[in-house]
């Protein structure tokens, strides 16, 4: 099965009320948990790596092909995701390497400039056939290099929301209702009424960042509401170093395939549950 366009997958899930996990990968271990994960559930996956993370495996097409490697052995459905691109080169190379859909995050400009380079964003990737998610407000954390306070995270306008749609043509919307890239710093406030607003005027997919650490019951009257999309990171790395760590302690010198076979079942588990939870909503 070759990589799907990600707005297929997305508007299929909005339709029917499902969303799904958008994992970040940043080497082959990452890539190969998240097929694991994907195999053991029967679940569509999004796969979704920033520059820096895509950098780490050789770039753009390096990544591709790994993924497009387990993704024909195994059968299972998936998209590749540029997450966070900050430059519309960086837009461009992803698409001409074969990622099905991308993000121009220009949600840090004025409104007027984040609708420019989002429509641009539009004509570059629907060229190629690949989707773009687009974001408007701010969610709190580091986004790629940018940190973000969380003093300053503006949520998403549901009106501004519609015009940016209407106007930019792009195919999923990332709004901010208060989660948070990374820890979060006390008790998480997710605004559910500003989520019902926006999806009450915004037919397109919305998809959430931030997804770590938010509480399930939460994530799941995210879902209800329209979400077809949630951005999962800190939490799988949280498994991944955790599981590195058990082996340090245990595994004092072995063969590397020893080593990470723990920190690669940790991460292979995470993502089920994630998966699991998002099927419960
Ligand atoms: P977390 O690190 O909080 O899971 O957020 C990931 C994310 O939104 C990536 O874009």
């Amino acid at each position: 099965m070759p990589l799907l366009p990600m707005h297929m997958l997305l508007r299929e899930a909005r339709a029917e009320g499902r969303c799904l996990a958008a994992l970040e990968c940043w080497d082959s271990t990452s890539v190969r948990a998240i097929a694991a994960a994907a195999v053991r559930t029967g679940a569509a996956v999004i796969f979704q790596a920033s520059p820096a993370e895509y950098a780490l495996p050789g770039g753009p097409e390096a990544l591709r092909a790994l993924l497009e490697w387990h993704v024909e052995r195994t059968g299972i459905s998936a998209a590749l995701h540029l997450d966070h691109g900050m430059k519309l080169t960086e837009v461009e190379e992803c698409v001409r390497a074969g990622f099905t859909s991308v993000m121009l995050d220009g949600s840090h400009f004025p409104y007027e400039e984040n609708v420019r380079l989002t429509r641009e964003t539009v004509e570059i990737a629907h060229d190629f056939d690949a989707s773009v998610e687009g974001e408007l407000g701010h969610v709190a954390g580091l986004e790629g290099d940018i940190s973000v306070s969380e003093e300053d995270a503006l949520q998403t306008d549901p009106d501004q929301a519609a015009d940016f749609v209407a106007q930019t043509g792009l195919d999923c919307l990332a709004v901010a209702i208060g989660t948070v890239h990374g820890v979060y710093r006390g008790e998480p406030k997710i605004n559910l009424e500003r989520l019902e607003q926006i999806a009450a005027r915004v037919d397109a997919p919305l998809v959430l960042h931030g997804g770590s650490g938010t509480p399930d019951d939460l994530v799941r009257e995210c879902i209800r509401r329209g979400v077809a999309k949630i951005n999962i990171c800190t939490e799988l790395q949280q498994a991944w170093l955790g599981g590195i760590e058990d082996s340090r302690k245990t595994n004092s010198i072995s063969a590397p395939g020893r080593f990470y076979a723990p920190a690669f079942e940790a991460l292979v588990q995470r993502i089920i549950e994630k998966i699991e939870l998002f099927r419960s909503a």
